[in-house]
């Protein structure tokens, strides 16, 4: 379901390297079903925020996919908003990803760089891509919270 909807395998072969790591969070990685089939999927697992503090661990969301033929009807809103609830419940400050400024804003990411966090973003990639949501626990003063985001090897090799 990953690779029809993104009409490759890459971000198929993200979702395996990402549950074989350490850094994978089962309880943040949700399916959607309709009829007993699954046509979304949603992953939140672990990063490092680099800074002057040191490092710590942060949630991101990467990848999220919907089967072609149930776009457009809110799964993947649906699974977004879950995915951050969940997140928020279990005390996570933020939630970065890369990814549409067209999309994500409805959830309430907002660009990251004014808060501090930088992600490497592909060429391509405009800066608004880079995203964050800030939840319950976040605090703007925590000097942890503000830095550079590294991504774990499981995301080696991805443009
Ligand atoms: C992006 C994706 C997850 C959205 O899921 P969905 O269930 O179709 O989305 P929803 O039904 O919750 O929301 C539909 C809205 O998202 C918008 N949207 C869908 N894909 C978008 C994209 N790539 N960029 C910007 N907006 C997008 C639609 O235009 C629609 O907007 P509207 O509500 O203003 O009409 C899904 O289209 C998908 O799997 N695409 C292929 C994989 C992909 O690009 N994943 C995202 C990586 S960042």
């Amino acid at each position: 379901m990953v690779a029809a909807a993104f009409g490759s395998r890459v971000q198929r072969d993200l979702v395996d390297r990402i549950r074989a790591s350490s850094t994978y969070i089962p309880h943040l990685a949700l399916v959607a079903e309709v009829g007993g089939a699954i046509v979304g999927h949603v992953m939140v697992s672990g990063a490092i925020l680099r800074s002057e503090a040191g490092d710590r661990t942060i949630a991101m969301l990467s990848p999220l996919a919907v089967a072609p033929d149930h776009q457009g009807v809110g799964i993947g809103g649906a699974l977004v908003r879950t995915a951050l609830q969940a997140a928020d419940r279990r005390g996570e400050p933020l939630v970065v990803l890369e990814g549409s400024p067209r999309y994500y804003p409805r959830f309430g990411f907002v660009p990251a760089v004014p808060h501090g966090i930088h992600i490497d973003l592909p060429s391509w990639a405009s800066p608004e891509a880079a995203q964050v949501a800030l939840l319950g626990s976040y605090r703007p003063d925590d000097p942890t919270l503000r830095g550079q985001v590294v991504h774990p090897p499981a995301f080696d090799g991805l443009d």
